[in-house]
């Protein structure tokens, strides 16, 4: 199956304080190179030789070790994508969740330190095995990424989400960043 690139184009024309529209143009189409690069992927795994694996190298065995990079390079972009458009409306059940562990503001600066910690992705979650919300770091698109969360909201801290605006002040854009949250979108997820 082709996956088709989503169209985010609402989000331009000054919908998101602090995000010109050639910063969001150079993001969409680096995000659908991803899309592009996955089904790509999927579709040479689909005719490659499985017969001959090889740590060193193979085929097969290169597009195994890149199908997870293509695969979150353009899913955690959507969530990304989709967690953005300020809305402060944040449902009963996640604001318990949230107050139950100091509160929104201080996990936003968590997540904040957690996306300083180097490029690649800052997320919150829901960690299944403890039920709590927790906040990881991601390198790459698919390095040190835990098992068992529902991922609620997405940060893309690489150099590409902020340059054409920020130059190399990550933190203004992370603060950016924290004024557009969607957490109506936030809500959403967390009410899966
Ligand atoms: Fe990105």
């Amino acid at each position: 199956m082709a996956y088709e690139p989503k169209n985010y184009d609402h989000l331009k024309g000054g919908a998101l304080k602090g995000f010109s529209d050639s910063q969001l143009d150079q993001h969409f189409t680096l995000y659908k190179g991803y899309v592009a690069k996955l089904n790509e992927i999927e579709s040479k795994l689909a005719e490659a030789d499985n017969t001959k694996p090889n740590y060193s190298f193979s085929e097969y065995t290169e597009l195994k070790r890149r199908e997870a990079v293509a695969f979150n390079g353009s899913f955690l972009h959507e969530l990304y994508f989709e967690n953005l458009g300020a809305n402060a409306s944040i449902s009963p059940e996640l604001q318990k969740a949230l107050d139950a562990q100091g509160g929104k503001d201080k996990l936003v600066a968590d997540l904040k330190a957690t996306a300083l910690s180097g490029p690649g992705w800052a997320l919150l979650t829901r960690n299944r095995r403890d039920g709590k919300l927790h906040t990881y770091f991601i390198a790459e698109h698919h390095l040190g990424l835990p098992i068992e969360q529902d991922l609620l909201l997405v940060l893309d801290s690489w150099e590409h989400a902020f340059m054409v605006d920020y130059g190399i002040k990550r933190p203004d854009y992370i603060n950016a960043f924290n004024e557009n949250i969607n957490w109506a979108e936030v809500s959403k997820r967390f009410a899966r």
